[in-house]
């Protein structure tokens, strides 16, 4: 695993967030985007950084006792040493930390590296959205983790 740290996100981290995020996602967020979440109580943000550096990043919101991932991205230099796990594994665990009983995500159907990675970490594919994603009509997976009080 590539030695990195996992913190809280703050303001001053989102110009090297948007960066991984505009490499990362076909539909990407905006500034604005990142900006509100950061003041929204319901959302919790990390970062992965090696050295002073933001390699990458991921987030969720607590609805009553799921913790609904919203997005995850690790710059594509750093990938496939651990990072994206790492992120959220620490996620997780701040939930489980938080109560949280459980945890879902939707993932584009052709995103198999993302769908390995949740599987990895105990999440099923439970559902199919159809046409979910506007950029380009592709189907949504949807994934569960339900017993997230059980996790180690
Ligand atoms: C998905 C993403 C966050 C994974 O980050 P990462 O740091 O590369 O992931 P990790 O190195 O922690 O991978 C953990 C495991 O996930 C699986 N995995 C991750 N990327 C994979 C890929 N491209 N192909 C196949 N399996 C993959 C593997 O099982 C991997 O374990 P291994 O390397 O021991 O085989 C990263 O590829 C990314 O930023 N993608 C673009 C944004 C994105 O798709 N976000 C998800 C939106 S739902």
């Amino acid at each position: 695993m590539a030695k990195h740290r996992v913190a809280p996100m703050a303001a001053e981290d989102i110009p090297a967030v948007l960066e991984i995020e505009s490499k990362s996602n076909p539909a990407p967020w905006s500034e604005n985007s990142f900006r509100s979440e950061l003041t929204n109580s319901q959302a919790h943000y990390l970062v992965a950084k090696v050295g002073e550096r933001i390699v990458g990043f991921c987030g969720c919101w607590d609805v009553i006792d799921e913790v609904h991932v919203t997005n995850i991205a690790v710059d594509p230099e750093f990938r496939r040493h651990g990072i994206g796990r790492s992120l959220m594994e620490n996620m997780l665990a701040d939930a489980k930390s938080r109560g949280m009983r459980c945890s879902t995500l939707e993932v584009r159907s052709g995103n198999l590296g993302a769908i390995a990675l949740y599987e990895q970490l105990g999440y099923s594919r439970c559902a199919i959205r159809k046409a979910y994603y506007p950029n380009n009509r592709e189907d949504a997976v949807v994934m569960w983790l339900y017993n997230l009080q059980d996790q180690t």
